[in-house]
């Protein structure tokens, strides 16, 4: 019997998930590979599929060590980690996980949201440190949502669903995209340019995926720019916005406070203001933590993986230019 071609991941992956793996390939790695890059190197040689997910950089140099690699599935929607561009030339088709995490991460955001601006999680913290005196609790006072502005800074799938649960809210929406979605006209949201946006809006909740025109898009000049009780809140990329200026903002009291699931730097280091800021609510890039979804996105980036190298076309291909350079009957290997 010929033997099968081999795969590597980077994740944990649960039992059923790797039963179905084995019945088409040799699995290796595990999540040890995250902290061992020359291991995670050295292991691609005679790889045909890598599983893998943001917490690797798959570049160029990560490239040049698997010769034989044909498809990387990740089990994200972001992509910032992926040299696509590099992928592509070489013939790698690159495989993602979009809209089976879109409903999960909106609600994340709106738990940001509300803990922030109802400033729940210090409210949290007094009653946890034995602080809570009898009488009518007055500090932390939060702010109301009702006829507020949720300014939304990128309405893909995300942004989308976050403005819809706004409406819910009775607020006003807005928003600004890098580029002008096409159905601007038909959708019951405000279109405004990013300056409009972050003038007038209560919540500010970004939604755009980290790419060159996005790095740093909310600098200390856009942050100024906010109103003083305005909120701002990321579940996308930590570097689209600045995290130092922000923590000056946050700091100086131009903007009343910001909830953040991701950071410029992940685990947030040790020694980062933000851990002892009162006006920030902190959450460790959880929005597609849940159950369903992470079986969802898990389930997509398997069968991306076992499509591309059964030689069809995967559910979810980022890079659809890679068939000129790789035809799909050229990765059929299963
Ligand atoms: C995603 O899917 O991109 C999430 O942020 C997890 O990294």
């Amino acid at each position: 019997m010929p033997m099968k071609p081999k795969i590597l991941t980077t994740l944990e992956l649960p039992s059923n998930a790797l039963e179905k793996l084995k019945e088409y390939f040799i699995v290796e790695g595990g999540p040890d590979l995250i902290k061992d890059r020359v291991n995670l190197l050295n292991s691609l040689k005679d790889k045909v599929g890598l599983l893998t997910a943001p917490h690797i950089k798959v570049d160029k140099e990560l490239f040049e060590h698997a010769p034989n690699l044909m498809v990387v599935s990740t089990y994200s929607v972001g992509y910032d980690h992926i040299d696509v561009t590099e992928a592509t030339r070489r013939g790698i088709y690159v495989c993602y996980t979009p809209g089976v995490l879109s409903d999960c991460v909106a609600e994340v955001t709106w738990g940001l949201i509300l803990s922030t601006y109802k400033r729940i999680s210090e409210a949290e913290r007094i009653v946890r440190a034995r602080k809570w005196v009898k009488g009518i609790y007055k500090e932390p006072l939060g702010r109301d949502l009702k006829g507020k502005t949720l300014g939304i800074i990128g309405l893909g799938r995300i942004g989308r669903r976050v403005a819809e649960i706004g409406r819910c809210f009775g607020m006003n929406v807005i928003y600004y995209d890098i580029v002008k979605p096409s159905d601007a006209d038909k959708l019951d949201f405000q279109y405004c340019d990013l300056e409009t946006l972050l003038k007038n809006a209560d919540v500010v909740s970004v939604h755009v995926p980290l790419q060159k025109e996005t790095y740093h898009l909310i600098d200390e000049s856009k942050l100024r720019l906010m109103k003083r009780d305005a909120i701002i809140v990321n579940t996308s990329r930590g570097a689209v916005i600045d995290e130092k200026a922000l923590i000056k903002a946050l700091k100086e009291g131009w903007i009343m406070g910001a909830g953040l699931d991701v950071f410029e730097t992940e685990p947030l280091p040790l020694d980062s203001e933000l851990l002892d800021m009162e006006n920030v609510v902190l959450s460790p890039h959880r929005g597609s933590a849940s159950i369903e979804t992470r079986t969802a996105m898990l389930n997509l980036a398997i069968n991306n993986l076992i499509s591309v190298l059964k030689g069809e076309i995967p559910p979810a291909l980022l890079n659809s230019d890679v068939v000129k350079v790789r035809p799909l009957n050229q990765t059929k290997v299963i």
